[in-house]
């Protein structure tokens, strides 16, 4: 009784004003090639922050990569699964765009240490130019992550090192599998 009184007073006051029922879309864009244990503590840290988490992977970085767009999807989705309020999308666009389009008003990046601030600042930078309003959030991964980077895995990777500690096990294998064709 007590239960379905509180849940007809949270209905109603939702109802009457919509402004609390607006959620709040983050974006973590990146290239992604491959997901680390150091974005997914990023990303599991901006889906404690906001209601939706839409992990957004970049089909244009300037980067030449290892793993296709959709593999990089289908892995970050292994990564992550169990997540609820996260979402793995590929987009082709401006970041700002896509962020639009999806209804995002946060991008997330994370920071490992100061020799990312630079690089990070132009990006930020550029995309409040490009949106203003867009609001760009700087997580930092734990420390165990900061020398982290996709590129010194896939160079681990290629020399047959072990990349356990490093990525998921979904990761390490389609890796291993890579490096082996
Ligand atoms: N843990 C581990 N590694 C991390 C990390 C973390 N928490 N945070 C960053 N990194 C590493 C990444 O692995 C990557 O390493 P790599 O260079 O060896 O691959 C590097 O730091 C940064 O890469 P990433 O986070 O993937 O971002 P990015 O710089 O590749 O992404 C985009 C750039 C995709 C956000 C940007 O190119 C973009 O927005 N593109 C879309 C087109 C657009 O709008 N362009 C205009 C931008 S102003």
């Amino acid at each position: 009784m007590v239960n379905s009184y509180r849940i007809a007073w949270y209905n109603a006051v939702h109802l009457l004003l919509p402004g609390l029922n607006s959620m709040t879309v983050a974006i973590y864009p990146g290239t992604f090639d491959p997901i680390t244990y150091g974005h997914m503590d990023i990303v599991k840290r901006a889906a404690g922050l906001f209601d939706q988490v839409i992990v957004a992977v970049a089909a244009y970085s300037g980067k030449q990569t290892l793993f296709s767009v959709p593999e990089r999807v289908t892995l970050i989705q292994q990564a992550l699964a169990g997540l609820s309020q996260v979402t793995v999308l590929a987009f082709d666009n401006l970041l700002v765009d896509f962020a639009k389009v999806q209804q995002a008003s946060i991008i997330i990046r994370g920071l490992r240490a100061v020799s990312d601030l630079d690089y990070e600042f132009q990006l930020a930078r550029m995309n409040q130019q490009l949106a203003d309003g867009l609001e760009t959030l700087f997580l930092m991964p734990a420390e165990q992550y900061a020398y982290l980077s996709s590129t010194l895995i896939r160079e681990v990777a290629r020399l047959h090192g072990d990349i356990d500690a490093f990525v998921h096990p979904a990761v390490a294998s389609a890796m291993r599998t890579k490096f082996k064709e």
